[in-house]
């Protein structure tokens, strides 16, 4: 994750130690892939090139956070932070594919699809997506009900009511509108503008987006032992905020800053008729929005035990985020 601008009152170790997770991440993602000349090579080769790319990290860095927030995690959490990466990169892949959203860029590179071909790059998400749990399940035999609580927390997420819903949901939101806005005395439904409604798009970025960054946190508490079940449903309430925030800042981004800074195609949500919160409240009310379920998630993080320093810094720098 890029860490320049510096974050407005972050604590002075605030990059360094962002720097130091996300090398530890890269570190753990090279080390748990196939390797790239393991047969079939173009499918490692495409699994590698997405995952490779200088993402943010973000899910995997919440993960150790949350893991470390009363010192060394209790269990190395590692290979649950590279696994949780393995299933945020298959969805950015198969969501840049043409039936999705249809993208060429993609962490500064071309997408799985532009690099490889269409078929590759499904089956290196499908891929991803398996050894992610390959990883969950292999990594941790002396701790089997961890393994089991990591397997059924990311599983959860990226279920069909959860990630994959999310995504539904977006597809037909911009295909299929649902909610038509109510015609004016004398003007028929058919001919209004579609008005995706605010509970919807709630439902959309609750479940494409938040429901990661709410399982990062969980898994994160589970590896770092905190079995009180309110801390783990305050891990989850952060996520819930957090992951609202940082999608409705995904959406001001794309309307608002370049494709070079992105590393992925600004401006595209406008032209694909996307319901977003630039496009449902306009762009003064985004960053509202935006801002206020930030202070919700730092409200969140008051109850949380151990040190928070880093996480409240990593909240406050996603708000400002460029990229
Ligand atoms: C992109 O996620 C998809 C969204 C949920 C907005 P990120 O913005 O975390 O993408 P990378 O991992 O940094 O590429
Ligand atoms: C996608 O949301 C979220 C995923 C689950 C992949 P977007 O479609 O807004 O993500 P970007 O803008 O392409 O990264
Ligand atoms: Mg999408
Ligand atoms: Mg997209
Ligand atoms: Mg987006």
């Amino acid at each position: 994750m890029k860490t320049s601008p510096p974050v407005v009152n972050a604590p002075p170790g605030f990059p360094t130690k962002l720097n130091d997770l996300v090398a530890q991440i890269e570190k753990a993602i090279d080390a748990h892939l196939p390797p790239a000349a393991a047969r079939p090579a173009r499918l490692h080769q495409a699994m590698r090139h997405s995952m490779q790319a200088g993402g943010k990290r973000l899910r995997p860095v919440l993960l150790l956070a949350a893991a470390r927030l009363r010192g060394a995690a209790l269990h190395d959490p590692l290979p649950a932070a590279a696994a949780i990466e393995c299933v945020h990169t298959y969805s950015l892949i198969h969501d840049d594919l043409p039936c999705m959203d249809d993208d060429d860029l993609r962490r500064g590179r071309p997408t799985c699809h532009r690099a490889f071909d269409e078929a590759t790059a499904l089956l290196a998400g499908d891929a991803l997506l398996t050894h992610a749990f390959v990883l969950l399940s292999s990594h941790y035999p002396a701790e089997p009900a961890l393994a089991r609580t990591l397997v059924r927390e990311l599983a959860s997420a990226a279920s069909s009511t959860r990630l994959i819903g999310g995504q539904m949901e977006d597809l037909l939101a911009e295909k299929h509108p649902l909610a038509p806005a109510a015609a004016p005395p004398g003007r028929p439904a058919e001919t209004q503008p579609p008005a995706p409604d605010a509970a919807r798009l709630e439902f959309i970025h609750l479940n494409k987006t938040a429901a990661m960054i709410e399982a990062a946190l969980v898994m994160g508490g589970h590896c770092g032992g905190l079995f009180a079940s309110d801390e783990i449903d305050t891990l989850r309430d952060l996520g819930r905020d957090l992951g609202l925030a940082f999608q409705i800042v995904d959406d001001i981004l794309d309307a608002t800053a370049d494709t070079a800074t992105l590393g992925k195609t600004a401006g595209k949500d406008a032209r694909a008729g996307k319901a977003t919160f630039v496009t449902l409240h306009g762009l003064e009310t985004a960053r509202r929005l935006a801002a206020a379920r930030t202070q919700s998630a730092l409200d969140t993080l008051r109850r949380l035990p151990g040190d928070t320093i880093f996480l409240r810094a990593l909240v406050e720098h996603l708000l400002s985020r460029k990229n």
